[in-house]
């Protein structure tokens, strides 16, 4: 099917010491192409963990994930690198934009590193998202709000079937929150699928599912 992840049985532990402490327990979760799903539950609840799973940043762990129809523990490290590079995009709390580069040159650099640049350029982005003009500026001349929405296109800018956004309005106010919520919305009409954690029930309500996650198990809120 269109299933962009699929997860059965995902368990996960940390040792700390001698004690092994389970963060994720037997949980099943599926996104679909384009769908956008939010992750809302307590600090400690393992939603970074999941992510990190999600994003190929962790492989400790047992269960079972296809990603993009592919079995993630078939694969080798160097076919999970280009998986990561190519099909999946970052956003974080912080804009980790690059100051000494323009907005429209940090944007460009998951493109220069794949050396096989995506269809849309960052140009065509910035303008598809109404920000061609800070395409120039420094990360220093221009707001919070639009740092943050640079940063997404940055992660947008392969065109990934998956974008994955940790608190990505965490540090925004309402207003920038709201317009990075509309982003993230139409970068799901174009088909990526994004999954988003947050502590912003307003925000997770914006999404097309909204999970909980408590206790290392997802379950399904009704909106
Ligand atoms: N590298 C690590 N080593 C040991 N324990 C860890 C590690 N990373 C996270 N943990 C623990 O795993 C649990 C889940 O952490 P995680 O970062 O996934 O929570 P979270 O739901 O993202 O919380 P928050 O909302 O505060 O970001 C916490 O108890 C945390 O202390
Ligand atoms: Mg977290």
């Amino acid at each position: 099917m269109d299933k962009t992840v699929e997860i059965s049985g995902l368990s996960k532990a940390y040792t700390q010491g001698h004690e092994q402490i389970l963060v994720l327990e037997q949980l099943d979760f599926h996104i679909s192409r384009g769908e956008f799903v939010s992750i809302v539950g307590p600090s400690g609840s393992g939603k970074s963990t999941l992510l990190n799973i999600v994003g190929l940043l962790d492989d400790v762990y047992s269960g079972e994930i296809h990603m993009f129809g592919r079995r993630l523990e078939d694969m080798d490290e160097a076919q999970k690198a280009v998986l990561r590079l190519k099909s999946i995009g970052f956003v974080f709390q912080f804009d980790s934009l690059l100051p000494e580069f323009t907005v429209l040159e940090n944007i460009e650099m998951p493109a220069r590193v794949l050396k096989h640049p995506g269809t849309v350029n960052g140009l065509e982005l910035l303008r598809r998202f109404g920000l061609e003009e800070i395409a120039h500026k420094f990360p220093m001349d221009i707001s919070g709000g639009e740092k943050q929405r640079a940063a997404m296109l940055r992660a947008l800018r392969n065109n990934p079937a998956l974008l994955i956004a940790d608190e990505p309005t965490g540090n925004l106010d309402r207003h920038n929150s709201s317009v990075i919520l509309d982003d993230l919305r139409r970068a799901s009409g174009l088909g990526t699928a994004v999954l988003m954690v947050t502590h912003n029930e307003e925000a997770a309500r914006r999404a097309d599912r909204v999970l909980r996650m408590t206790s290392g198990k997802l379950e399904e809120l009704t909106k």
